[in-house]
């Protein structure tokens, strides 16, 4: 694990001059073309968390996941053997979605000994096998092992569950989550089994949603009524100042303060808060010890409250300080919307007012994402005008300026290999 230095001097940005500080295009949150090369340079080539072990308790558990952006739905099962499988969710007769319920489009999740096609009955095991084809005789030099399900690659990388749609891919999810990746290993995710939801269509780009979470800079404006009068007007003053910020790869994280988890001074907070000693920065009263692993709150300040990570393409792991954390997903569905996934995850409540901790929790963080998720839809009309095409981005927002120019490199990278391969040449001659 790298040693995380603040920088001597200048600004986090300036940390890492390959970032710039110029203003930033976001032309690759309006153009319906970028989104389009967006699809394949990014959502078919890296590697996406699609969910986490949990979710596959027994053999047989399966969900399918509906990626859009990367044109395929797949199905994620746990084997006989008790391995993570994920495969393409079509099957091998004539396309048909193999699993899915009531609504071909919806996402689904359950138990099973073998997945049969709705269509005409072909049956595949856990493991992807075609065992069975209705009326098989009828067919032509028909191998059933030519007629498997087609794999995905899958990596439970700390008990989440990770696929890449390149088959030509050759870098493992952990060493694609790189150096940030390795800094959480150990934390003991599998014990926050309790997991309260949100999901919510949104009507902007994906990576608006990500800015609009990868930065504080906002919190003490936007969220100012969340904190009773006289502490909103402090915080304003305040401002916002990361402790620390980092970046490996695509990849970046910011630690922050967090001291209201439980606060100095319980007149800081709403009555609510002070009631069930909980709020926006989860319950009070740690429900287990945790020995940090070194990647989280990697300063070491005893100020320290939140680790957020962004983990490229679209997946965000924050971890409080109270022990407890959260993921937060986009799913680009077109160049103007995503659909948007949070969930909170604790450890088990053992008594009422443990669980009534954690649920105020869970519906102060959706007053907060509604309040963030507001300013999107706003925010996507008006750039769309192009009246104004460069954004200045302060020392604070340099995990967007980060993202924004991942995201850009990644589709200039595709498109020169592509236009460099030798099949392309020889389609132009
Ligand atoms: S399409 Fe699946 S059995 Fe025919
Ligand atoms: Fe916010």
């Amino acid at each position: 694990m790298p040693h995380f230095p603040k920088p001597a001097e200048g600004s986090w940005t300036e940390h890492y001059p390959e970032l710039g500080t110029a203003p930033v295009s976001y032309e690759d949150s309006i153009s319906p073309a970028h989104y389009e090369l967006e699809r394949d340079a990014i959502f078919r080539r890296t590697w996406l968390n699609v969910g986490r072990v949990e979710q596959l308790p027994r053999v047989g558990s399966y969900f399918t996941r509906e990626l859009d952006a990367a044109r395929t739905s797949v199905v994620v099962v746990k084997g006989k053997d008790g391995e993570v499988r994920a495969f393409h969710n079509i099957c091998r007769h004539r396309g048909n979605k193999l699993v899915w319920n009531d609504f071909p489009q919806e996402e689904t999740d359950g138990t099973c000994r073998q997945f049969t096609c709705k269509y005409h009955g072909w049956r595949y095991d856990l493991e992807g096998a075609l065992t069975f084809v209705q009326q098989e005789e009828e067919f032509f030099d028909l191998d059933k092992g030519d007629y498997g399900l087609v794999p995905v690659q899958t990596e439970v990388w700390e008990g989440f569950v990770f696929v890449n749609l390149d088959p030509e891919n050759t870098t493992s999810a952990r060493e694609y989550l790189g150096s940030l990746g390795t800094g959480l290993e150990g934390y003991p995710f599998g014990e926050m089994t309790q997991v309260h939801r949100y999901r919510a269509e949104v009507g902007s780009n994906w990576k608006l949603f990500i800015d609009a979470f990868a930065e504080f800079y906002h919190a003490p404006v936007l969220h100012a009524k969340q904190a009773v009068a006289d502490e909103s007007r402090k915080l304003s003053g305040y401002g916002f100042e990361g402790l620390h910020y980092e970046l490996d790869g695509p990849h970046g994280m910011v630690s922050s303060w967090g001291g209201m988890a439980p606060p100095k001074d319980p007149s800081m907070v709403k009555p609510i808060e002070r009631a069930l000693r909980s709020g926006l920065f989860g319950p009070w009263d740690k429900p287990i010890e945790i020995d940090l692993p070194p990647g989280i709150n990697p300063a070491r300040s005893p100020v320290w409250g939140i680790d957020t990570y962004v983990l490229f393409p679209n997946f965000m792991l924050l971890v409080w300080a109270p022990n407890w954390y959260l993921t937060y997903h986009y799913w680009p569905t077109s160049h103007r919307t995503h659909i948007f996934e949070g969930a909170l995850y604790f450890v088990p409540p053992k008594t009422a007012s443990e669980r009534l901790a954690q649920e105020l929790a869970a519906v102060t963080f959706k007053e907060y994402a509604l309040q963030d998720g507001n300013t999107l839809e706003a925010t996507q009309r008006m750039i769309e005008s192009r009246v104004v095409t460069e954004f200045p981005l302060c020392d604070q927002e340099i995990l967007l300026r980060h993202l924004h120019k991942s995201a850009r490199d990644m589709v200039d990278d595709h498109e020169r290999r592509r236009t460099e391969s030798p099949v392309r040449i020889s389609a132009a001659v």
